[in-house]
């Protein structure tokens, strides 16, 4: 097969300033005449962005594999292009193998599981909050750090390190590769985190406490007890995983909540509108945008002719704007029920923490509407995550609210 014969061809980068520009925009315009496409960025790859592409493609692991492997470069092999990260248990990892992981991880992510959190979260957010609400002015991108500090202390790493743990995790998914944030968190933030991870599994090797570093090593696998290695490879997904999404939700919900004021009131007036809504935020915004798979045998695909080693994208971002499944896509409907989005992925490795996720968004914006419900953005300072390919998000959110008092005692001294 020539690479002509893979067609229909589209101009279309996901990693590109254009698209980053409006990436909703960038989507439509290739999703309603071709879900299913190629394109010749990044030395080629397939870009699903259909309801019904992505929900076949992301169902069917025997043909779109997530394993590591060598097709299109090193490193992680759910991005395109692929990042160097360590590799990543069990998002890397494809059925029948991916099973015995996943259900080491279930239990600490179940629902029961993050009852036994509330009170950690609700205190971080209490405390976020508290550091900024006397002053009537934040950047509220710091108040968003939540999820970065309950991820580390959750884990079981230094929560004084959060920032560094959100820096990093963001820019190498957010920061145009190569530039100085990227290089910053490549070269400098991952090493020193990293380190951390490892010196914190050598420890709870021999001092275990009630943390999930605690938990996986003491795990069997096959029998044997888990590596050192590979309590790493999954520590280092549940950050990676835990870090920067909630925090691209809500970043995203509460600037957009204050373009809505409307919807932003109503939400204010009747908390018990947030659950339904905080599926439909979920739905627009999409924090993990698209993700990738690798084709494992010449196939046609919704009649696209894809080869063995094809790299393919599945647009989770586009698939939730789709009209066929969505009536009016582009509009946000906080009471849009049922919501069958496809935020947290669709299949077998559908995000193990959706809960831990929804619970830290609904803490997060139920404290800020409450206790600083009358902020005003500047919309002029804003500033986006660079790159929109695959988290979308502000990294500055500068606001003005009425200041009001702290909950939690002043530390001492
Ligand atoms: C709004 C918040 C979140 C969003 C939008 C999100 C999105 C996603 C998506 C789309 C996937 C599917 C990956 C794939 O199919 O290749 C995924 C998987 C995953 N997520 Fe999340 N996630 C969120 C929060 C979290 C949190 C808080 C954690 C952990 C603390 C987490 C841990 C994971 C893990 C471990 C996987 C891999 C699951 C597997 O391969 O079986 N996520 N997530």
């Amino acid at each position: 097969m020539t690479e002509t014969q893979r067609c229909p061809v589209v101009h279309f980068d996901h990693n590109s300033d254009e698209h980053s520009a409006d990436p909703a925009g960038s989507y439509k315009r290739i999703r309603d005449e071709h879900p299913a496409a190629w394109s010749e960025a990044h030395g080629g790859y397939w870009v699903l962005s259909g309801y019904r592409t992505v929900f076949d493609a992301s169902r069917d692991d025997a043909t779109f594999s997530s394993a590591r492997n060598e097709h299109g470069g090193e490193g992680l092999s759910v991005v395109i292009p692929k990042t160097p990260m360590h590799f990543h248990i069990p998002i890397e990892v494809d059925p029948p193998d991916f099973r015995k992981w996943r259900k080491l991880i279930n239990p600490i992510t179940a629902p029961a599981a993050v009852e036994r959190m509330e009170t950690m979260v609700r205190h971080y957010v209490t405390w976020f909050i508290d550091e900024i609400i006397e002053k009537g002015s934040c950047d509220m991108a710091e108040v968003i750090g939540v999820p970065s500090i309950v991820t580390v202390d959750w884990i079981g790493l230094d929560p004084a390190d959060w920032k560094r743990y959100a820096f990093a995790h963001r820019m190498v998914l957010a920061a145009v590769p190569g530039s100085d944030d990227w290089k910053q968190a490549i070269e400098v933030e991952f090493p020193y985190i990293n380190a951390r991870t490892w010196e914190a599994i050598a420890d709870r090797r021999i001092n275990p406490t009630d943390d999930m570093i605690s938990y996986f090593v003491q795990q069997e696998i096959d029998g044997r007890p888990i590596t050192d290695d590979e309590v790493f490879s999954i520590v280092d997904l549940l950050l990676a995983g835990g870090v920067a999404t909630t925090a691209s939700l809500v970043s995203n919900t509460v600037v957009w909540l204050y373009q809505h004021q409307d919807v932003r009131q109503q939400l204010i007036d009747d908390p018990s509108l947030l659950d339904k809504a905080i599926e439909e935020f979920l739905r627009f915004f999409s924090p993990t945008q698209a993700l990738a798979r690798t084709v494992t045998q010449d196939t046609e695909f919704h009649g696209c002719p894809m080869r063995e080693g094809d790299r393919v994208l599945l647009s989770w971002a586009s698939a939730n704007r789709d009209p066929e499944q969505f009536e009016d896509p582009d509009d946000v409907n906080i009471e849009r029920w049922p919501n069958r989005h496809t935020a947290f992925g669709i299949g077998v490795h559908r995000c193990a923490g959706s809960n831990l996720g929804r619970f830290m968004a609904k803490e997060m914006l139920s404290q800020i509407l409450t206790r600083m419900g009358d902020y005003v953005i500047d919309l002029d300072s804003l500033q986006a995550y660079p790159h929109q390919g695959t988290n979308t998000g502000w990294q500055r959110i500068p606001a003005t609210y009425t200041p009001g008092p702290r909950i939690l005692p002043v530390p001492a001294g």
